[in-house]
């Protein structure tokens, strides 16, 4: 079992390697790899045993991780979710503009809804993954972090705009621009690309190029007790979830970590939350391991997930922002999500369950509800149940500054998510009847 310590270590390890979904499922497949994980692919066919440990990608950037009980047969699916993308800008696909002839920028469109004031006067660079054309003549996809200061977008004077601390609208096509350099030949990008990944420019076939910060992550505060970092939302969840399933044993049924890409721009993607990644995966574990469709769907009925994204701690400046009393402070453990509009899964029976979960592994928890006169966010969970139909709950992590370039979160609250998902991957979690549960080690 990892401590507080250990864990935020290796949690800003994956932050530092992770400026893209891409990059962040490869780093998880490192970190199953060498916890005894083995590869399946989507179009191969799979040979899994009971007591087997397996994971499976599609798009480079969705993952789902799997551990196979070893009592035969399968009793249920136990599912936690999360996602790898976040808000950023994403390169065009003609990315170079011109300007006077003086100044070479980039022309990006936003991916998500970010902070864009939060990408202005930073080093920024360019990461994310490239597909080339390999001298058999096949397709390869290479991943891209180009790792140094790059780029910057510039804010306008405070003397070229006297209203600039009144709030200054930005608009993305205008203002959103990163700035590369002085004047260049056409090519310039695509050459500095091909260079860091020793290909010829003209076997570059196509890419998917995001905007990153450079800033590291930092762990401050009078007592440490804050952390720091790009991506947190969701990568600190996603992080949280895959130390929990690596440790987490079962006897009976299969723990399932599921992470998915395009949270930000709605999960309607090949890749997304609202694609068949997930109903997929389950079937096809369920017939690997012999079950009939019959066996299938009863596994799915007693199953239960639990979608973890980050949430809204009250800020500091701005109490007013939250709810009276079903608001969440940093570090004081993890937050239950409800929605009566259901944007959220949680209700009242998925919540007992989690209640007894965090009760059994002396994890506070707390609740939070949007101002009732606020739209809130979404998340992938209410998405993912439309697919795999089952008790489920949004829980996550309270931070503030969501959506931001470089967001908050406290130093204490991954380890209250792991140690929640611990005692959720070693519990067999069961339907007694419509409505009614039972919960076993
Ligand atoms: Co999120």
């Amino acid at each position: 079992m990892q401590t507080k310590e250990e864990l935020n270590e290796g949690l800003i390890a994956f932050l530092k390697a992770s400026p893209t979904a891409f990059h962040a499922v490869a780093e998880m497949k490192k970190f199953l790899s060498s916890r005894g994980f083995r590869e399946l692919a989507e179009g191969e066919n799979w040979e899994v045993q009971p007591g087997g440990r397996y994971y499976v990608t599609r798009n480079g950037s969705s993952l789902i991780a799997f551990t196979i009980g070893p009592k035969h047969p399968c009793r249920n699916f136990q599912i936690a979710a999360a996602h790898t993308d976040s808000p950023a800008f994403k390169l065009k696909e003609r990315a170079e503009l011109s300007t006077a002839g003086k100044y070479t920028r980039l022309n990006t469109e936003g991916y998500g809804g970010m902070i864009c004031s939060s990408w202005l006067d930073r080093p920024l660079s360019i990461a994310g993954r490239v597909m080339t054309r390999e001298a058999d003549g096949s397709i390869r996809s290479r991943l891209l972090k180009i790792d140094r200061d790059l780029l910057l977008i510039p804010n306008v004077a405070i003397h070229m705009n006297r209203k600039v601390n009144e709030g200054v609208e930005l608009n993305k096509q205008v203002d959103m621009l990163p700035l590369l350099g002085g004047s260049t030949q056409e090519g310039a990008l695509v050459r500095l690309i091909a260079e860091e990944l020793s290909v010829r420019p003209e076997d570059i076939l196509g890419s998917d190029l995001f905007l990153y910060n450079r800033e590291t992550p930092a762990i401050w505060g009078i007592g440490g007790e804050y952390l720091s970092a790009p991506h947190l939302d969701d990568l600190q969840c996603a992080y949280a979830i895959l130390a929990a399933i690596a440790e987490g044993e079962r006897a009976d049924g299969v723990n399932v970590a599921a992470f998915f890409d395009n949270e930000e721009v709605g999960s309607g993607t090949k890749q997304g939350a609202d694609s068949t990644l997930l109903p997929d995966v389950l079937r096809r574990i369920s017939f690997a391991l012999g079950l009939s469709e019959s066996e299938y769907l009863r596994a799915l009925a007693s199953g239960y997930m639990i979608s973890a994204d980050n949430a809204h701690a009250v800020h500091p400046n701005h109490p007013e922002h939250t709810d009276a009393n079903n608001c969440t402070y940093i570090n004081e453990g993890v937050v239950v999500k409800s929605h009566a509009g259901q944007k959220y899964t949680s209700d009242g029976a998925s919540i007992a369950i989690l209640r007894e979960l965090a009760h059994r592994a002396e994890v506070p928890l707390q609740y939070f509800a949007n101002r009732s006169d606020k739209a809130g966010g979404s998340t992938l969970g209410n998405i993912a149940a439309a697919h795999v139909s089952i008790p489920c709950v949004d829980v996550g992590l309270p931070q503030l500054a969501m959506h931001s370039s470089y967001e908050t979160a406290g130093t204490g609250d991954t380890l209250h998510l792991v140690r929640l998902l611990r005692e959720f991957y070693a519990t067999l979690i069961q339907t007694a009847g419509d409505g009614c549960f039972t919960l076993k080690k």
